[in-house]
């Protein structure tokens, strides 16, 4: 038989097990079942200290670890493989991010994850620094002129419309609203600069989410938008120069 001091502290015991228990069950199944796990883009987030390290750093201690990536890159930051992009001119914001981001694994490349591990955030600063100063006009030896011109009118006009316009109808904003001329956001490279084959992949790579270390989804919503004629026929128009932003120097479009 059990006394009933003990009954009642078993009660008691039960109780307290019930009332404190209960609600901390019921918050950790909560939390483990109605929300899904949060994926964050990136690790970046441009506060006003990232902004700060991002942006100041040494251009010659960059072009000292830089040397390592000219291998790839070109030595003048313009690379011969149009499946690596090129890194002359690009603003520092930008490459610095990407560098963070390779470091982290937000984006994934069985290239750049490894050598960006090696690299602290100064050194990413410092290589970003230096790539920005160098000059987004390729290799005087090259003989090719610059900008090319694009051999299919309707294509250019096609690319130029998203790139002024946008497309209200799809909900599109201009790419020239964050990639310039017009407007930049924090991060976003101009494009006119880079070769074809390269911004073709990352639009692709956007639009079927193998990349996604976009902030607020921005360019994954943009790129799942375009047709696969929009977006070769916008990176064959950035690819070949006669971007927005490569200028009044170079001849209008036709
Ligand atoms: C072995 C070749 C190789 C070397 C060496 C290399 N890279 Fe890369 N890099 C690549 C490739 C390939 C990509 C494109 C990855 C992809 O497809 O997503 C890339 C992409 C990048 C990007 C992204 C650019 C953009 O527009 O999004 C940056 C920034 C970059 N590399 C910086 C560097 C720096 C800095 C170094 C030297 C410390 C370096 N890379 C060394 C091959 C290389
Ligand atoms: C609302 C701002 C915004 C608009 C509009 C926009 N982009 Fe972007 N785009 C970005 C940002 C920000 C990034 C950098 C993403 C990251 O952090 O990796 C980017 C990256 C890219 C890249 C990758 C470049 C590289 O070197 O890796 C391509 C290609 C690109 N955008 C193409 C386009 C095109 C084409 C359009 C128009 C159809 C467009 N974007 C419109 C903000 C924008």
């Amino acid at each position: 038989m059990i006394c009933p001091e003990r009954a009642r502290r078993r009660a008691l015991l039960f109780a307290g097990l019930v009332c404190c228990g209960l609600p901390l069950f019921l918050l950790g199944t909560s939390s483990d079942n109605d929300q899904p796990p949060v994926r964050v883009s990136s690790e970046v987030a441009w506060t006003h200290e990232t902004v700060q390290l991002a942006s100041r750093g040494d251009a010659f201690r960059g072009s000292l670890i830089g040397r390592q990536c000219g291998h790839c890159h070109g030595s003048e930051g313009f690379s011969s493989e149009p499946a690596i992009p090129n890194l002359a001119g690009v603003d520092r914001l930008s490459t610095w991010k990407q560098l963070q981001d390779f470091h982290s694994g937000k984006r994934g490349s069985p290239v750049m994850q490894p050598i960006a591990s090696m690299l602290t955030a100064q050194d990413a600063a410092d290589l970003s620094a230096y790539f920005s100063m160098l000059s987004t006009f390729p290799d005087p030896q090259d003989n090719r002129v610059f900008p090319q011109p694009m051999a299919d009118p309707g294509k250019s006009r096609a690319a130029e419309k998203l790139i002024v316009f946008g497309d209200g109808s799809r909900g599109l904003p201009p790419c020239q609203a964050c990639h310039g001329p017009v407007g930049y956001l924090k991060g976003a490279p101009s494009l006119a600069t880079q070769n074809a084959r390269y911004l073709l992949s990352q639009l692709q790579h956007f639009s079927d989410g193998t990349r996604s270390n976009d902030i607020n989804v921005v360019m994954r919503s943009i790129a799942k938008q375009l047709s696969a004629e929009e977006k070769t026929a916008i990176s064959e128009y950035y690819g070949a120069g006669r971007g927005p932003s490569a200028g009044e120097a170079h001849p209008a479009l036709p």
